[in-house]
C-alpha cells in the first residue's frame, strides 16, 4: 500500500477548494505532499516562496501534510491527486493523467471531488473578485485574505 501521495498545483493562491481536497487526501494517506509548481513561464500573483509559506502556515498543525516546491518531475511518487470540479476540468485533467502515465508507467492519478460548495471555486476567480473589491470570505483561509490585501496595497 502506498503511504504518500503528491498533490501538485499552482495554488496561486490556495483556496478552500484546494484545502478541501488536501484534507480529503490526508484522510486516505498518512502523508500528502502539496507540490507547489514553480513555472518561470507562468505569471503568478504570489511567488512560489510566498505560496509555499502560506500553505505551510495553514497546515502547520497537520503532521501528515508537507509542502514542497515542484519543478514538474514526479520522482518517488506513485499516486498523484488532482481535484475535479465542474465538467470543464475533465478534458484537460484526462489528457494530463494519460500523459503522465505515458511519461511514467506506474503513476496513478486519483481524482477527488470537493464539497459541492467549492465546485465552482478557482484561484483565478478569487483574484478577480478581490480585484473588483468583492468579499472572498468563506472562499479562502483568513491568512490568504490578509495576504491578498497586502499584495494589492503594495501595487
Ligand atoms: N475548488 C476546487 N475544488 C477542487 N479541486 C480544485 C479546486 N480548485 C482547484 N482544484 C484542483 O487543484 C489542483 C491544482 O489546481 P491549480 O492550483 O489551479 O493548479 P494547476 O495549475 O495545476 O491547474 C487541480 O487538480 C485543480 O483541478
Ligand atoms: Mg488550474
Amino acid at each position: 500500500m502506498e503511504k504518500s501521495a503528491i498533490y501538485p498545483g499552482s495554488f496561486d493562491p490556495i483556496t478552500n477548494g484546494h484545502e478541501d481536497i488536501i484534507r480529503r487526501g490526508a484522510s486516505l494517506f498518512p502523508r500528502i505532499v502539496v507540490a507547489v509548481l514553480e513555472n518561470p513561464r507562468k505569471e503568478t500573483l504570489f511567488s512560489s516562496a510566498e505560496r509555499i509559506e502560506i500553505i505551510r502556515e495553514i497546515f502547520k498543525d497537520a503532521p501528515g501534510i508537507e509542502v514542497k516546491a515542484f519543478h514538474g518531475l514526479l520522482v518517488d511518487f506513485r499516486i498523484l491527486i488532482r481535484g475535479l470540479r465542474a465538467v470543464s476540468d475533465f478534458e484537460y485533467e484526462f489528457q494530463m493523467a494519460l500523459m503522465n502515465r505515458n511519461l511514467c508507467e506506474d503513476v496513478e492519478t486519483l481524482f477527488m471531488m470537493p464539497s459541492a460548495k467549492y465546485a465552482f471555486l478557482s484561484s483565478s476567480l478569487v483574484k478577480e473578485v478581490f480585484r473588483l473589491g468583492g468579499s472572498v470570505e468563506g472562499l479562502v483561509h483568513p491568512l490568504v485574505e490578509r495576504r491578498l490585501r497586502e499584495k494589492f496595497r503594495k501595487r
